[in-house]
């Protein structure tokens, strides 16, 4: 192993990727007395404050994303979502506390960051086994917060805390006789998830020690290596950034910037469409029906997904309107993949995110009308305001993957969000500061370098031959939508 660098308050730390990877390591560096930080994204975050309508893309840049600490009994995930939520609240009241005149304009004190809904974690037949786990992995002390929707005793119990009927229900399929069941999860719910970006970014520049270089022109193009160390970066402008140390945090871009990372690491990407309802004055009733007041996070059949069979429809979430008039349903039962790029042997091939298409599979497609048939038929009439592929990075076990580059002294990693990073924003760049310093945790141990396990790997077993890949689907826009696309779009 290379001698890991010794490292003051002043030493130059290179972090590149500012997605959430990126940001929570900076908070975190800064709360721990580090001076000299230099953060650089090709996206202009300063400029579009994270908005997809905006042109922003990447896992972070989104309306909203789930907080949950429903890990099916995996504790340290658990522990790690339950300790970011009051952070969360933390941030809320800040937020709540601040002057809009002191706020990036996407910004506003009277729109929180964290919405506390509740989750609804639905399936047909029975409870997956996964939310029997998160069931029993709960400690005794939030056992009050978790409703069974099967269980008559449970949804009065609900009823008398004033929880509306609807979060139980809100597809109706107890009062239609359909059969259901899962779990209400108080604890839980979402985050607008581009402002959150904004917000840390915000903190980030009151501190002072912190530099951005956002836009084309600063996208880390190669790394300078000098024996085992970093010794410098150099942008697509052509300039030069010494450092001495650089954490790379790219996301789905990840694999093609550090090879090491290669078979850890997959490019893939989720389905999402976004429904706009038309103006709270013309349908004060869908408002009123998709609010986080009456309206909950849901999930429905995660564990049981069968490609293109119409018994199996499953792998899907969705959640409450924003304060845009927006409901997102999304589809996560196939992850595509895209095999555009050569591994850095040039052997074989790397998926790589493709970030400029206005369409899903066809498949994705019809997993969400079929479900919103049964289940929402009236976000079926209404037209689509975006329709998106959003790039995750799996690892190979689904864990996050912190740590330093083997045989590099000055190079760490920081990605691997595999789908459920978003939550740690508050908390996630702890570990990776304990990660920089050489220190020994349960969380450093879980997110280190790994070996490739052999067989089953979270779906990166399949690679380019796999059916997921885009090549192998028919792309489909909102005219498959029956309300048919916005004028965005
Ligand atoms: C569809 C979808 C739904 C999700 N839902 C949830 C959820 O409900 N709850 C949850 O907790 N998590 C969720 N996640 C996971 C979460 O969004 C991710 O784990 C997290 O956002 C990943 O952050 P990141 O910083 O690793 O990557 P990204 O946000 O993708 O950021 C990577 C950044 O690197 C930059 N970059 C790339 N290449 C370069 C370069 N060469 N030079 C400079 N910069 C570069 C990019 O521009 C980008 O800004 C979801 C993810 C997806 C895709
Ligand atoms: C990548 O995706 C595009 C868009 O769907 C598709 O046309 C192309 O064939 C894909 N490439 C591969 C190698 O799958």
């Amino acid at each position: 192993m290379a001698n890991k660098p010794n490292l003051s308050p002043d030493s130059k730390i290179i972090i590149v990727g500012a997605g959430i990877f990126g940001l929570s390591t900076a908070l975190h560096l800064t709360k721990r007395g580090y001076k000299n930080i230099h953060i650089f994204d090709r996206q202009p975050f300063d400029k579009n404050h994270y908005a997809e309508d905006l042109g922003a893309h990447g896992a972070s840049c989104d309306l909203n994303k789930i907080i949950r600490a429903s890990y099916g009994g995996e504790k340290l995930y658990q522990d790690l979502a339950f300790k970011a939520m009051p952070v969360w609240t933390q941030w809320n009241d800040e937020l709540a506390r601040s002057e809009k005149a002191d706020l990036p304009e996407a910004l506003d004190p009277e729109i929180k960051l964290w919405h506390n809904c509740g989750f609804l974690r639905l399936s047909r037949d029975g409870l997956e086994r996964k939310e029997r786990e998160t069931q029993e992995g709960f400690p005794e002390g939030i056992r009050h917060t978790q409703f069974r929707v099967s269980d008559a005793q449970r949804v009065r119990d609900a009823v008398r805390e004033g929880i509306p009927k609807t979060k139980i229900d809100p597809f109706r399929r107890g009062e239609r006789g359909l059969p259901v069941d899962g779990v209400l999860d108080m604890t839980a719910g979402f985050a607008l998830a581009s402002r959150a970006c904004t917000w840390v970014l915000h903190l980030l520049k009151k501190t002072g020690s912190v530099t951005t270089y956002f836009g084309e022109g600063n996208g880390l193009e190669s790394l300078t290596q000098t024996g085992d160390k970093i010794t410098s970066i150099t942008t697509s402008s052509g300039s030069t950034h010494p450092a001495d140390l650089v954490i790379v945090a790219c996301g789905g871009w990840t694999p093609s910037l550090i090879p090491s990372t290669e078979p850890l690491l997959e490019t893939t990407s989720g389905s999402v469409l976004a429904v706009q309802l038309p103006p709270k004055t013309s349908r004060p009733d869908l408002w009123s029906k998709y609010s986080e007041d009456n309206f909950p996070v849901w999930s429905w059949n995660m564990a049981s997904y069968t490609p293109h069979s119409a018994d199996h429809i499953g792998g899907l979430y969705g959640l409450p309107v924003t304060p845009e008039g927006v409901v997102k349903v999304a589809f996560r039962g196939a992850k595509w993949t895209n095999y555009t790029r050569k591994t850095s042997d040039g052997k074989t091939a790397l998926s790589y995110p493709r970030t400029d298409l206005d369409k899903v599979p066809a498949e994705a497609m019809r997993v969400l009308r079929s479900f919103c048939e049964e289940n929402l038929p009236d976000l079926l009439e209404l037209p689509l305001s975006t329709i998106r592929l959003c790039w995750y990075t799996d690892s190979v076990d689904n864990s996050f993957l912190i740590d330093y580059v083997p045989d590099v002294a000055n190079l760490v990693v920081a990605s691997g969000g595999s789908g459920h990073g978003f939550k740690f924003l508050p908390v996630l760049g702890e570990c990776v500061v304990d990660v920089v310093e050489g220190r020994d945790t349960e969380y450093t141990r879980l997110f280190s370098w790994r070996d490739v396990p052999s067989g089953k790997r979270n779906g990166l077993e399949e690679g380019p031959e796999g059916w997921r890949v885009l090549g192998k689907q028919r792309l489909v826009g909102g005219r498959e939508w029956k309300g048919g696309v916005g004028s965005k779009l």
